[in-house]
């Protein structure tokens, strides 16, 4: 008998189809909203779980369920996943890394510009009608070229994006829990490794790359942003909750930084309606990796990581190969 698996949202039909070769097959292809209560009721008698970063896979609803064996996350990020509890219920979890770091470093800059240069707000101005009202100094914003770039996180997606700016002749800073190797860093439009408080203080724009995890809950807070140069642009395309949305708003409304561009928030798909109120954030929600072809391949990747799960393979992207030794 093939074993069950359950898609939790809709995806690519040649990957469910493909999938289907090999598994049981559960869908979600209306991509109906399931509550944790559901969405619990559906995975109890499947041994594989496909999931998106929008399903909690929490304690509770691994131990709720008793077959379950391997969870393929499409995303690079898996905060959304109790990975302890998995581990110790021996259910192995899968990421989808590297597929996405140049097309998440592409937007990263695309938030960049928006936000530096006022795309949005110049966009919804011309929107309106008021173009007729054109001034000297609307929508003036900060220059990208010549500035000095700051990147707190500097793994694959952060030297990706670092790498990009040699074409707009960026001095380059970075924080990360480790320094690169000297060869790396050159290759990184040869980044400059600096304490936390330092780049903050010297970066034009500041770009997070970081992992969530309760160590980087809130890294940038009201102290940090209190450091900021008041003409400066943040940029979040890694998670909600490294930023503490309510002290960024107060930051922006006093502008004490000059604008944001964020492409993840606390609570997504819900958000701080402040943001709304002001105009020098850009606001997306959360499609950093959403090219086209890259979808794809973090859809197949996911569906890679499950086959070999249950072919005898290690997978390629297990995060957990603890959990083997508890099954
Ligand atoms: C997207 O945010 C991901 O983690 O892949
Ligand atoms: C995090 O997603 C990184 O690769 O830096």
């Amino acid at each position: 008998m093939k074993p069950k698996i359950l898609i939790a949202r809709a995806i690519f039909p040649e990957v469910v189809e493909r999938l289907s070769c090999h598994f049981a097959v559960e869908t979600n292809q209306d991509d109906l909203p399931w509550s944790s209560a559901e969405l619990a009721q559906r995975l109890h008698d499947k041994q594989g779980l496909f999931s998106s970063a929008n399903e909690r896979i929490t304690a509770e609803l691994i131990a709720a369920c008793p077959q379950l064996k391997m969870i393929a996350n499409m995303a690079v990020g898996f905060n959304n996943i109790d990975l302890d509890a998995a581990t110790r219920a021996g259910v192995m979890v899968s990421n989808t890394p590297d597929v996405l770091n140049e097309t998440t470093a592409d937007f990263a800059w695309a938030l960049l510009m928006a936000a530096a240069r006022q795309v949005g707000a110049s966009e919804r101005w011309l929107r309106a009608g008021q173009w007729k009202r054109w001034r000297y100094d609307a929508f003036l914003g900060a220059d990208l070229h010549g500035a000095t770039l700051g990147i707190l996180g500097m793994g694959r997606i952060g030297q990706a994006i670092a790498r990009r700016s040699r074409g707009f002749d960026m001095q380059v800073l970075y924080h990360n829990r480790t320094q690169l190797p000297a060869t790396l860093e050159a290759a990184a439009n040869h980044a400059q490794f600096v304490d936390k408080d330092d780049l903050l203080r010297r970066a034009d724009h500041l770009l997070l790359v970081l992992p969530y995890s309760a160590a980087t809950h809130h890294a940038i807070g009201a102290a940090e942003l209190a450091l900021m140069k008041p003409t400066a642009t943040l940029v979040n395309i890694a998670r909600g909750g490294i930023v503490d949305d309510a002290a960024l708003i107060a930051a922006l409304r006093e502008r004490r930084i000059a604008a944001a561009g964020l492409d993840v928030f606390e609570n997504e798909p819900a958000f701080h309606p402040d943001f709304l109120a002001l105009d020098n954030v850009v606001l997306t929600p959360h499609i950093g990796s959403a090219s086209g072809a890259t979808r794809r391949a973090m859809a197949t990747c996911a569906a890679d990581n499950l086959i070999a799960a249950f072919s005898g393979k290690t997978p390629p992207n297990l995060l957990n190969p603890q959990a083997l030794r508890q099954g």
